[in-house]
């Protein structure tokens, strides 16, 4: 009986502390249009929020390149600078445009292992009101299969409402 109402009520659980995170970055987020402001600021509330989060932060399209990415605001422990397009999590999601679960980093080809700790991590591309991608956003666990749809969608509404049309 225990164990049904915790696995009835964890999915809620995650759900609603996604839901509460967004309303609040939303708030302290209100009239400040700097981009990376923004993303700083995001990071930060992400790691307080969840202290499952090894590392979390946002990698750049580099407007100089089109199909690399930089290191942009992030908590952590030392990011690699630069990713291409198509290499590791961050450059496929940014490659598809899609957001991508990886429950553990040791069968995803090509993974940059930039903290030896990383099992598993989601990465949810960040799109301008334009439709354009201008970063990922990239949370790393110390756990394996830390992420899943929950968080797929909790992190999409963040980066939606903050960077993408209103
Ligand atoms: N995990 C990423 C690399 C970036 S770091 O983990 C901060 C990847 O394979 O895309």
């Amino acid at each position: 009986m225990a164990e049904t109402f915790r696995e009835t009520q964890l999915p809620i659980a995650k759900t609603d502390r996604y839901d509460a995170l967004t309303a609040e970055v939303v708030a302290v987020l209100a009239g400040e249009p700097d981009r990376i402001a923004r993303m700083a600021t995001i990071a930060a509330m992400l790691a307080q929020a969840f202290d499952t989060f090894l590392w979390c932060g946002f990698y750049l399209v580099d407007p100089a390149k089109d199909d690399e990415l930089v290191v942009g605001p992030y908590q952590g422990t030392l990011g690699c600078l630069r990713i291409a397009f198509g290499r590791g999590v961050c450059g496929a999601a940014a490659l598809e445009r899609r957001t991508l679960i990886v429950p553990d980093v040791a069968n995803f080809p090509g993974h940059i292992a930039c903290d030896a700790r990383s099992r598993s991590e989601i990465v949810v591309p960040v799109l301008d009101p334009s439709g354009t991608l201008v970063a990922v956003l990239d949370i790393d666990s110390a756990d394996l299969a830390a992420f899943d749809e929950r968080d797929a969608a909790g992190l999409e509404a963040i980066v939606r409402q903050v960077f993408g049309a209103a």
